[in-house]
């Protein structure tokens, strides 16, 4: 990511903004659910399941969450998400997130989950659905917060993979059709451009689906103009290397194409050296529509709201910029207009009152 920033200490967030960060109603639009399964879950479901681990404690695995790009993050990711067998693990699991994103005034969620990581494993697509769906119906009746689940093709596999997980998550879409609203593709990006998922994601927009894609996280800006010309996708996972392409720049500026952006990530698979180079308030300043998620917060070291408090002080964002960042983030959900009049309600009544 360019950057002439030098290195920078940034000043400490004052106790008011932090508190305003807290307050403040947001949306997650970029959160992978087996992301979200810290050491002490993984390591409870191991036992739950008897699965073993090459790490003797809850520490040990924690002090091996440090990645040098992409790939060394997916290589244990992958190897975490093997604790996950019953419905019961995938409720937990989900139910822990919901918790944590309560905790941060998070009102709604927008949910990667990866089938293909677990059909592989030869557990059944219907345990995935079903574990995840139940927290979130639960989380819905019990609380109010509102959610959609967004299916994810792994994108180091073929095509015809793709194709084969669509086609055993289709007879289950009646069931979760208060839920599974999107289509989105992620894990490898560099050689694994979008045009090697064109036919399945013209099939998904078929079939009614909104579909997002990861594109410009490690990949060039054409997987960019890839995801949005051929996959035509509705909004950019990470997108953080469009800066590199005027040209796309104004084109994403013109479109208000949102782009799910996620601070902390970028910083540990080192996209950024350091948060004081991140690209976020470059991007917001020049009109992008840009917001904040957290991506894989149990690796990353952080959830909703840490990630906003890191941006905040790297990048000495006013509480305006913070404002726009959430107004995005509802604007470029996938809930209904009535939702989104009435979060965005919620956000404007809460800038008043600051
Ligand atoms: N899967 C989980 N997190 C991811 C990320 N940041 N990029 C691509 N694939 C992912
Ligand atoms: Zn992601």
């Amino acid at each position: 990511m360019s950057s002439s920033a030098a290195t920078s200490v940034s000043p400490p967030l004052s106790s008011t903004m932090q508190a305003f960060i807290a307050a403040m109603p947001k949306t997650e639009l970029h959160l992978h659910i087996e992301g979200t399964l810290e050491p002490e879950l993984l390591f409870a479901l191991a036992q739950r399941n008897q699965v073993a681990l090459p790490y003797s404690s809850v520490e040990a695995l924690r002090a091996a969450y440090a990645f040098s790009d992409l790939q060394s993050f997916l290589d244990l990711y992958y190897a975490g998400a093997n604790v996950l067998r019953t419905e019961q693990d995938f409720f937990d699991m989900t139910a822990a997130y919901i918790e944590r994103a309560r905790a941060d005034n998070v009102r709604h969620a927008e949910i990667f989950f990866d089938p293909q990581t677990h059909t592989e494993r030869g557990i059944d697509i219907g345990i995935v659905f079903a574990g995840i769906a139940r927290a979130l119906r639960a989380a819905r009746e019990q609380h109010g917060f509102s959610s959609a689940m967004i299916m994810s093709f792994l994108r180091h596999l073929s095509e015809e993979e793709a194709f084969a997980t669509l086609e055993a998550a289709l007879p289950l879409r009646s069931h979760y059709a208060d839920l599974w609203h999107g289509i989105g593709l992620d894990s490898a990006e560099r050689g694994n451009p979008p045009e090697k998922f064109e036919r399945v994601f013209a099939r998904c927009k078929e079939l009614g689906f909104h579909l997002v894609a990861h594109a410009g996280e490690e990949g060039p800006p054409a997987y960019i103009l890839g995801a949005l010309d051929v996959l035509k996708v509705e909004r950019i996972d990470h997108g953080v290397r469009s800066e590199e392409d005027p040209q796309l720049m104004q084109r994403l500026i013109q479109q208000q194409m949102p782009l799910t952006v996620c601070p902390l990530s970028n910083l540990k698979l080192c996209v950024v050296d350091e948060m004081a180079q991140h690209n976020l308030a470059r991007l917001l300043r020049a009109g992008l529509a840009v917001t904040v998620n957290s991506d894989d917060p149990a690796y990353f070291g952080g959830y909703m709201n840490d990630n906003y408090l890191a941006v905040a002080g790297a990048l000495a964002l006013t509480r305006d910029e913070l404002l726009q960042l959430a107004r995005n983030g509802i604007n470029a959900s996938f809930l209904p207009a009535d939702d989104k009049t009435r979060l965005s309600n919620e956000l404007e009544q809460f800038a008043a009152t600051q």
